[in-house]
């Protein structure tokens, strides 16, 4: 199959590699031409574990291609798949000002039978809205399908998350491009979900707002065993052993970021106001998170009431471990909050250098924390559980670290003499 990937984002360069590696001859095209000339010379510009190799390989192979001229290829292939980024606007609702650029294209170029399919999170009615653009600028409904195709992969685990779906979710108006949607992934034994286009959508985000319900309630949990002196721990393993609630996403922490599970709630928040159908439930689920920082502070407040003029090392940066992408993380609002409040902050994360005002970014784990009065754990990396501890701590002016991941072995830290502090414990 001959097919176009509009965007070369996390979401779209990973799905442009796999379908390559599936056989498919791919053409991945974004407007960031600085991004594209990278990619034709196999300089990947995100890090995803087995990314480069996955490209290189069916770069080499002649199976997938890479271009900045975005009309020529909606217009040469006869399979357009579109993750194209849809941010949040101030107010909540969806930015989808590529989408519709990429719709516009589209629609004056095409000129043989295409399949259209949407992998960019858009809200419910988006894809009909694209259908109704296309045959309002005069296309026929025969020269085109639509198809709401979402994506759930998680970013550090993206190519296993496609090669191991536990479903794939096809939204259209019609059964006749299913044939050949069929073949477009190697599904292994996961369900097809076949649906309306707006069905699809819903399906996203419903996903994406239960995993984070699941988070908040967890959070919520963690604070009440904090007031009882229970870890956490024990809760999420009890919870987690019952089939019909599952161990996944009971991590208690900072809250939920990065640049899905937040945008996607206040997104499916925003389409049910609009319908005004009320969301108390999703609106608690915000206010959870929007408060875990707050309720970590107020945590080091009670061995450490007065943080201004502290020397604070916080360890992470990125929005979780194995990836290097920072939109909307936790540990980068937790920074901005203790510069706030006087505190002077140094940062170390093994993938990013923060470049932030009044803030001190290290490459060195052990440096960043020399002469620091708290050492914060806002990201879970592997490389922080396993850390010398007795070096640590000897570079350290104060005992504190306040662990917000409950990653680290808080019997070992305090066998070095530190003062712990961790999630529900
Ligand atoms: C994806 C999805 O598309 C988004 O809807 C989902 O919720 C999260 O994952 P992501 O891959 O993270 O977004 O987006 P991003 O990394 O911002 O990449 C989008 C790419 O599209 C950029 O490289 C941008 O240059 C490109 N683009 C944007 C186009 O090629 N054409 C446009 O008109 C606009
Ligand atoms: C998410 C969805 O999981 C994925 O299906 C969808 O396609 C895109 O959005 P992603 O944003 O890559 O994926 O990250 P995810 O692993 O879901 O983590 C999101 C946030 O929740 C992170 O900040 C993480 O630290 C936090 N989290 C996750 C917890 O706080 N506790 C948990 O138990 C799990």
């Amino acid at each position: 199959m001959r097919i176009c990937v509009v965007g070369a984002g996390y979401v779209g360069l990973t799905t442009a590699a796999t379908l390559a590696d599936f056989g498919h001859e791919v053409q991945c095209v974004d407007i960031d031409h600085v991004k594209i000339e990278g990619l034709s010379l196999g300089f990947v510009p995100i890090y995803e574990p087995g990314l480069t190799e996955l490209i290189d390989k069916n770069r080499k192979d002649g199976r997938l291609r890479f271009s900045s001229q975005v009309k020529e290829s909606i217009r040469d292939y006869p399979v357009i798949l579109i993750a194209v980024g849809t941010p949040p606007k101030e107010d909540g609702s969806s930015n989808l000002s590529s989408i519709h650029q990429v719709v516009e294209i589209v629609a004056s170029t095409i000129q043989e039978y295409k399949i259209i399919i949407t992998k960019s999170t858009v809200p419910p009615g988006t894809n009909e809205w694209i259908y109704q653009k296309l045959v309002e600028m005069g296309l026929d409904e025969d020269r085109f399908d639509i198809v709401s195709n979402p994506e759930f992969l998680r970013e550090g685990t993206a190519l296993w998350d496609i090669l191991h779906p536990n479903k794939i979710v096809f939204g259209t108006k019609s059964d006749r491009p299913i044939k050949v949607l069929k073949k477009l992934y190697a599904r292994g034994k996961a369900p097809y979900i076949f649906t309306s286009l707006t069905g699809a959508e819903l399906i996203k985000y419903a996903s994406n707002a239960f995993l984070a319900t699941k988070i908040s309630f967890a959070n919520e949990m963690a604070r009440i065993c904090d007031a009882y002196d229970v870890d956490y721990a024990d809760i999420a393993k009890g919870l987690g052993t019952d089939p019909r609630i599952g161990r996944h996403f009971l991590k208690a922490g900072l809250g939920f970021g990065g640049s899905c599970l937040p945008k996607d709630l206040s997104a499916l928040k925003d389409s049910a106001t609009r319908k005004k159908v009320e969301t108390k439930l999703l609106d608690a689920v915000m206010a959870i998170n929007d408060t875990q920082i707050e309720h970590y502070l107020n945590k080091l407040g009670t061995v450490l009431p007065d943080l201004a003029a502290k020397q604070i090392t916080v360890w992470g940066v990125t929005f979780k471990p194995g990836t290097d992408d920072s939109r909307f993380s936790p540990a980068i609002a937790l920074i901005e909050q203790l510069i706030q409040k006087g505190s002077h902050v140094h940062t170390y994360d093994p993938m990013v250098q923060l470049q932030l005002a009044d803030v001190s970014s290290f490459a060195d784990q052990y440096e960043s924390v020399n002469h620091s009065d708290v050492l914060i754990i806002a990201t879970e990396w592997e490389q922080f559980q396993k850390c010398n501890w007795s070096e640590v701590k000897s570079r350290m002016k104060g005992a504190f670290i306040l662990d917000t991941r409950n990653c680290i072995d808080g019997k070992t830290v305090r066998r070095e003499g530190f003062i712990y502090l961790g999630v529900g414990i």
